[in-house]
């Protein structure tokens, strides 16, 4: 059995760069935030977006437990804003789609923002740098979405990107996930 989160940070580690800024698009429990905050390291910036007061409280609490240095900006608005806070370039993006373990799953990722935020996020990407987006089809919104990023990532020009996708084909309802990177 693989370790999908093992997996998606040792691909995500070879892009990530000392000193460079990352955004966390979905911060939730604050786990890819940490991540993120360690591989770019104490002169590197770390923007983290969510909706929910909650995914904030808990994030800080995580960073400060665990001596983070403080290269982290927590943001409460939804990630399809992210151009009105962060001008890039950045080397790394994590999308973690879904709902907050542990609490209202109603309040999840959908369609729309989530396709403005992947766009978004394109844009800022630099050369050689990587979004890892995470989609969970064991929900039907989930589905739904892991189904658009298919339509829309296949329609990168590979010489501007390089997009695979890493998915265990005999368990339909498991995550499965997306690399899209800046080709150098
Ligand atoms: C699966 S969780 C993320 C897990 C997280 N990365 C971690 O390491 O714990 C998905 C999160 O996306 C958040 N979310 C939902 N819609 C959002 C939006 N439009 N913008 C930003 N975050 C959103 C949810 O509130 C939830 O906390």
């Amino acid at each position: 059995m693989f370790n999908l989160n093992k997996l998606q940070k040792t691909i995500l580690a070879e892009h990530v760069r000392h000193g460079g800024t990352a955004v966390d698009f979905t911060m939730g429990n604050g786990h890819d935030t940490r991540w993120l905050s360690d591989a770019v390291g104490p002169t590197g910036h770390v923007y983290a977006f969510d909706v929910q007061p909650l995914a904030l409280e808990r994030t800080r609490a995580l960073l400060q437990s665990s001596g983070c240095a403080p290269n982290y900006t927590l943001i409460l608005d939804s990630h399809e804003n992210v151009l009105d806070y962060v001008t890039g370039p950045i080397c790394a993006g994590v999308f973690n789609l879904g709902y907050l373990p542990g609490s209202n799953k109603q309040v999840t990722t959908m369609r729309p923002s989530t396709l403005k935020a992947v766009r978004a996020a394109v844009q800022l990407l630099d050369r050689g740098g990587m979004l890892l987006i995470v989609a969970y089809p064991g929900h039907p919104e989930g589905k739904d979405e892991g189904l658009m990023l298919d339509e829309e990532l296949a329609k990168y020009d590979r010489k501007q990107f390089t997009v695979s996708k890493f998915r265990i084909i005999n368990s339909p309802t498991a995550p499965y996930f997306f690399c899209v990177v800046k080709n150098p």
